[in-house]
């Protein structure tokens, strides 16, 4: 079986894959102005492209696939993206991540489609907060979604929480309260500079290591990482139930575990979040015949992969937010 490693030991079973950069949120940390698609854009990937792209990375050992954006679900195929990446053969997973637009009354056709895990993000568990940190006044809509992800049988809901310094961290311990009740699994994310929110950065950002800290002095554990886990780290509760996991891209080592990468809505390789512009990959995608060229030119790529992003030198590299290319 062959497969996707890089010249640091690093190897690559999971795929980040955007199918919009477009989104109909307007996180203050993200697209706070929404989104101007530029003149003169390519389009999306069409659904055989993106069928020969997955198929290559499958056969090279590849078995997850998280469909991303902007807002993946605002794709009028997506459906039927959904199943067709889900009947690759080797793609184990299909995972997506939302902000929950529209989730409860799709919840069923996503686990029908063969999406089997869900991230949704929610910042705030306070209706108005909510509105004003995402622009939209969904707080109890996506609760509702969740619940609806439960009711569909969807194996694994994820809520995704980016915690910022007075906007919403006061909220800490309901969120943890919140994650015991319910018995669920909520990541903090640690903001991330990208070149569009430097000033919003400076004046919100908060260490993953107020997370830990404060975790840790509730009695929760810090989990045994499992291999081939990515860079997020987890606690679990003390009661037993619920789960925290921590994203936190600023500490040191975040990288070294890094187990993804990243193709953006019209086609680009991304190697990391951070710091390359994306190799087009759209030229070999256009026939069948072009797996063997394809899957020689992705083990080429990989291997060159930089060790880790370029965050902790205040540099975004070429990522103007992280809807571009699917956080
Ligand atoms: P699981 O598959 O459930 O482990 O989810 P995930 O953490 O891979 O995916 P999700 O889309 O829920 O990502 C949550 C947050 O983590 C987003 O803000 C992402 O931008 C961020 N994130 C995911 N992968 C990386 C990464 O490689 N580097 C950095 N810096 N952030 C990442
Ligand atoms: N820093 C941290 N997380 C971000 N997200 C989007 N932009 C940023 C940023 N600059 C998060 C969203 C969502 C996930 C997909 O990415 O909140 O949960
Ligand atoms: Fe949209 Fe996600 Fe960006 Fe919010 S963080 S604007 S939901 S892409």
């Amino acid at each position: 079986m062959q497969t996707l490693a890089d010249s640091h030991g690093r190897h690559f079973e999971y795929l980040r894959l955007s199918l919009t950069d477009v989104c109909n949120f307007r996180c203050s940390y993200c697209l706070p102005d929404g989104y101007n698609k530029a003149k003169g854009t390519p389009t999306n990937l069409a659904v055989d492209e993106i069928q020969r792209l997955v198929s290559a990375f499958a056969k090279l050992g590849l078995w997850k696939v998280r469909l991303t954006g902007g807002e993946p679900t605002l794709r009028q195929e997506f459906l039927e993206i959904a199943r067709a990446v889900s009947g690759i053969d080797g793609i184990r997973q299909v995972a997506v991540t939302t902000n929950g637009y529209r989730l409860v009354e799709r919840a069923q056709s996503y686990a029908d489609a063969g999406i089997r895990a869900i991230n949704v993000s929610m910042d705030s568990l306070k209706p108005e907060r909510f509105r004003s940190i995402t622009g939209h006044d969904r707080l109890s809509e996506i609760l509702r979604g969740i619940e609806a992800c439960k009711q569909a049988g969807i194996a694994s809901v994820k809520l995704n929480s980016v915690l910022l310094k007075g906007l919403n961290d006061d909220e800490f311990d309901d969120f943890i309260a919140f994650v015991s009740e319910q018995d669920l699994t909520l990541r903090f994310i640690e903001v991330m500079r990208t070149n569009d929110n430097p000033v919003f950065f400076t004046a919100h950002h908060l260490p993953g290591t107020f997370v830990t800290a404060r975790l840790e002095s509730l009695g929760w554990q810090k989990q045994m990482r499992s291999e081939g886990a990515g860079p997020a780290i987890e606690y679990a509760s003390p009661q037993g139930s619920g789960r925290i996991g921590i994203i936190a891209p600023y500490s040191k080592d975040f990288c070294a575990s890094c187990n993804r990468l990243r193709v953006s809505a019209t086609g680009k390789l991304h190697l990391c979040l951070f710091g390359d512009a994306g190799i087009d990959l759209r030229p070999l995608l256009q026939r069948d015949g072009q797996a063997k060229e394809l899957i020689e030119r992705l083990q080429r790529l990989v291997m060159t992969k930089a060790p880790a992003h370029l965050l902790h030198q205040g540099n975004s590299g070429a990522t103007p937010h992280l809807a571009s290319i699917g956080g």
